[in-house]
């Protein structure tokens, strides 16, 4: 922390007052996993689903982010680091809000997932490994990054030329190459009511 005298400000309407007005309880799904694995799609589609159901919720998204407040960042393992960091940060502040915000990054490092895990409180850090072979997501290949990271042309592309760390104990495992959209879905939702965080 590099600013002095400042105080915490405790206010009036708490965690709690937002359930009760939702309807629901609030947390961040934290989906991890390759490029092109199908976080944002799965990200986007639990969204679309809650939101249909009339629970507040909201997507973060690795490369909607970088375009804006995480546009100082590279792929340098550091500035990784500082984008799970900011994006730990912003989900507090959605999951203090009483939103359900799912987050879609490669986060590929296992330290820097669990320094975001203890930034909330028990239940609340859900993290969604989203598993697919990296042939498969060489193949899918939807923007065409993989292609350009084995010519050499993108340093640093995680899977080929930077590592990725699977998640050891994640809440939910998904296989997307066994498993349609819908089907990830269910498995989410059903899970979020299992806890109790849908009614
Ligand atoms: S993270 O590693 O810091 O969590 P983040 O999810 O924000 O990554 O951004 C990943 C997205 O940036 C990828 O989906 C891809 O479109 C793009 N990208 C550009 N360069 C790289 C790289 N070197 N490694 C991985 N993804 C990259």
């Amino acid at each position: 922390m590099k600013a002095n005298n400042i105080t915490w400000h405790h206010m009036t309407v708490t965690k709690k007052n937002r359930y009760h007005l939702n309807g629901h309880k609030s947390c961040v799904l934290w989906f991890t996993g390759l490029s092109g694995s199908g976080k944002s799609t799965l990200a986007n589609a639990v969204d679309y689903a809650l939101f249909q159901q009339k629970v507040r919720s909201y997507v973060l998204d690795g490369d909607n982010i970088r375009h804006g407040l995480n546009r100082d960042l590279n792929f340098d393992e550091d500035d990784r680091k500082e984008n799970i960091r900011r994006i730990g940060e912003v989900a507090k502040l959605f999951v203090d809000s009483g939103v359900i915000v799912s987050s879609a990054f490669i986060s590929p490092f296992r330290a820097d997932r669990q320094l975001v895990r203890r930034m909330f409180e028990q239940g609340e850090f859900i993290e969604v490994f989203v598993h697919c072979p990296i042939q498969v997501c060489e193949n899918r290949d939807p923007k065409g990054l993989y292609r350009r990271a084995r010519i050499g042309e993108i340093p640093q592309f995680t899977g080929i030329s930077s590592p990725y760390e699977k998640p050891d104990y994640p809440e939910l495992f998904i296989d997307t190459n066994e498993m349609t959209i819908q089907q990830s879905v269910q498995r989410i939702l059903s899970y979020l009511k299992e806890k109790q965080i849908l009614s």
